[in-house]
């Protein structure tokens, strides 16, 4: 009787556990109608980010780039690159002809996490010692008693109100930064200050947000390229504008009739977003509630922390876990890189989830088919994620009349009966998509499924490898060249 006893128990738990993940499934749903309707409403919100300042939260700023790199960018550029958990400081050699990197020198640091919440003086006299080291390394003696004009262009990758192209201030934090005394001052000259302190001769020529860097690395290898996207710590993308469109700045003077949209996503929200109540509760408990809603449902930085909310959710409901490990409580434990090792363990005993179960999350011994479950809940986050990118990104094709649907700026160029879909390029950087083969498959997947088999063919989306931070290299050397042309 007391075996018969425990059966019922272990199955009554089982069940408990099954509805966890049925009911998290089901809130997940990423039909393609449900993908349509993101679709929309991302254009929608974008039409009313470009209508009036705070018309959406979408915030559609400006870039003050209106000309992309086109290939004839020549010189040496240095480029940094803040905005993840590494920054990042390169030395672009740039040839005059497409394509023609020459040299590209990088150096990866972590940023000390004190450093993401302590000053501004702090940040950058950190940031500005790496800076000078690189440079005196890589720049021989011969050069430095010239007295050369050593160029830099900023890739900052958080919202910021541009004034010019080389100039703007900081609106809010993303990305669990909070260093206040930022808020609101010009990063430039945040940086050229601690450059001129420690005597570091280098011009800041160029400020961007690494979408716009992915673009201007984009545009440089293919003219077609509309759109950037990025999906790595945080989640955002950029396109081209016509300048008439963007109704909150009348009389915007551009050459090109253009200018480069960066829409800061992740801060995008609809109704209509697939949302569950482990988005909700990690919403709540962020150093930014109702803030950056989107990218909390697809970006890096998050998606590891929603699979262990579930699993906790799981544990607490059924018991069958045992009791609850410290750390399965503690947030943020289970990094996005962990969560897709267990996603990809393709092992029939599933040995690497297994482990991390172990040793990230103290949980031993968890049964096969219970780990099966596991990988179901991170299979579940990771496609809603991607999916939710794909419908960003025909949301942009959509807005500019790239999508295939007609309509009065439609894409299409007449050609006889049979109308012509012009060539959209979007280019990609971040992690997600560059290092998790599943991830990308389901967004490449969905993209297909919402254009459809006929436009899809049109709309190719690119890895551009390091666009951020050569791309800040292209934008520096265009921003005092008069080489670039028109982007569309
Ligand atoms: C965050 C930032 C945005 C950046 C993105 C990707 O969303 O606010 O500026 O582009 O992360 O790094």
């Amino acid at each position: 009787a007391a075996m018969v006893g425990r059966r019922i128990r272990s199955k009554r738990r089982w069940r408990k556990v099954v509805r966890v993940l049925e009911e998290m499934e089901e809130s997940c749903s990423t039909s393609v109608g449900r993908l349509r309707q993101v679709v929309d409403a991302m254009a929608v919100e974008m039409h009313a980010g470009l209508a009036s300042e705070g018309g959406s939260k979408l915030k559609m700023l400006l870039t003050f780039v209106d000309n992309l790199p086109n290939g004839s960018e020549k010189g040496m550029y240095y480029a940094l690159d803040l905005g993840s958990t590494n920054f990042r400081v390169l030395r672009v050699q740039l040839g005059g002809q497409r394509s023609a990197i020459v040299g590209h020198n990088v150096d990866w640091q972590p940023i000390p996490q004190h450093l993401k919440t302590s000053t501004s003086e702090e940040l950058f006299d950190f940031i500005v010692s790496s800076l000078k080291g690189f440079v005196e390394r890589h720049d021989n003696v011969a050069d430095v008693s010239q007295t050369k004009r050593r160029e830099l262009g900023f890739t900052f990758s958080f919202p910021v109100k541009q004034t010019s192209i080389l100039s703007g201030t900081l609106i809010h934090w993303t990305k669990g930064f909070a260093i206040e005394d930022m808020v609101g001052k010009d990063v430039s000259e945040c940086l050229q200050q601690a450059m001129t302190k420690r005597g570091l001769d280098v011009r800041v020529v160029a400020l961007l947000n690494d979408s716009v860097g992915t673009l201007a690395l984009g545009h440089y290898h293919d003219e077609d390229t509309v759109a950037a996207v990025i999906i790595g710590t945080g989640s955002n993308a950029c396109y081209v504008e016509r300048a008439d469109a963007i109704i909150k700045c009348q009389g915007l003077l551009t050459t090109s009739g253009c200018m480069v949209v960066n829409m800061e996503w992740g801060n995008f929200w609809s109704s209509h977003l697939p949302r569950t109540s482990y988005d909700i509760d990690l919403d709540a408990d962020s150093n930014n509630p109702h803030e950056q809603g989107f990218e909390k449902m697809v970006s890096e930085m998050y998606l590891g922390e929603i699979v262990r909310r579930v699993i906790l959710k799981m544990s607490q409901e059924s018991e069958i876990l045992g009791p609850i490990s410290s750390k399965l409580s503690t947030p943020f434990v289970l990094r996005t890189p962990l969560m897709f090792a267990m996603h990809e363990d393709d092992s029939p005993d599933l040995r690497e989830v297994l482990r991390i179960l172990e040793e990230s999350l103290e949980i031993p011994d968890v049964p096969l088919k219970v780990r099966k479950l596991f990988v179901k809940v991170c299979d579940v986050v990771t496609r809603r994620a991607a999916r939710l990118v794909a419908a960003g990104i025909v949301g942009i094709l959509k807005k500019i009349g790239r999508d295939g649907s007609g309509g009065i700026t439609s894409g299409r160029i007449k050609g006889g009966s049979h109308s012509k879909m012009r060539r959209s390029v979007v280019a990609i950087e971040g992690s997600l998509y560059t290092s998790y083969g599943m991830f990308r498959e389901y967004l490449n997947e969905a993209v297909t499924e919402i254009l459809g088999e006929d436009v899809s063919p049109y709309v190719i989306l690119k890895v551009m490898e390091d666009g951020s931070g050569v791309g800040a290299a292209l934008l520096a050397a265009a921003s005092h060249s008069a080489s670039s042309v028109d982007m569309v």
